[in-house]
């Protein structure tokens, strides 16, 4: 794995740090919240993020997660979201955060918010980890981020090229001759 790497853009120490920050903010937030909090979350990009957040939140809550596909396989550019998992928890008249990995052209928080709106939400709010500025309508603009990026496609912290490097530790940018390959398999399969 270490041998596709280019470069690390964010390190596990960051990251830590991050959450530990984001943790705090959230917290207080939602700490005066009646009748706790519900997270939704997004498959499958976000699992280890949110494996970190919520171990954080000394809050009562539970845990939604809705499956959404925007990038199969060797994908660098957003294919349009497609739901592959429905949210089984209710969220009627309960305030609801939003936990994504990343925010890029916002197609897939777009889809997910009009999705939940639809259930009657006391509130309704998002967490990113990572995101593009300039990339995604400035009305999906988060409550909660951890960092911006460039507009480079990403892997590891549970961020995935073709569902690998998921569990490569840090936030980083693959070697150009990985996503080139895949590329031109895909235009000569077009
Ligand atoms: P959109 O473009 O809909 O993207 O805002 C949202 C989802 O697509 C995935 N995504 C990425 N995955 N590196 C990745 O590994 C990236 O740079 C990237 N950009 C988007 C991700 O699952 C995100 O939730």
């Amino acid at each position: 794995m270490e041998a596709d790497i280019d470069r690390v853009l964010i390190s596990r120490q960051q990251i830590a740090q991050r959450v530990r920050e984001l943790a705090e903010q959230i917290t207080g937030r939602y700490r005066q919240c009646p009748g706790g909090l519900v997270i939704v979350s997004i498959l499958s990009g976000a699992i280890i993020f949110l494996a970190d957040l919520i171990r954080q939140l000394p809050l009562p809550m539970k845990i939604g997660l809705v499956g959404v596909s925007s990038y199969p396989g060797c994908n660098t550019t957003s294919q349009g979201p497609e739901l592959l998992r429905q949210l089984r928890v209710d969220i009627r008249n309960r305030h609801v955060l939003v936990v994504d990995d990343i925010l890029d052209s916002g197609r897939t928080l777009r889809y997910v918010l009009d999705e939940l709106r639809q259930a009657g939400p006391a509130s309704l709010s998002v967490c990113v980890l990572l995101q593009k500025p300039g990339k995604f309508p400035p009305d999906l603009a988060p409550d909660f981020v951890g960092f911006d990026i460039d507009d480079v496609f990403v892997v590891g912290y549970g961020l995935d090229y073709d569902d690998q490097y998921r569990n490569y530790p840090d936030i980083a940018v693959l070697k150009r001759e990985l996503y080139a390959a895949a590329d031109k398999a895909k235009t000569a399969g077009a």
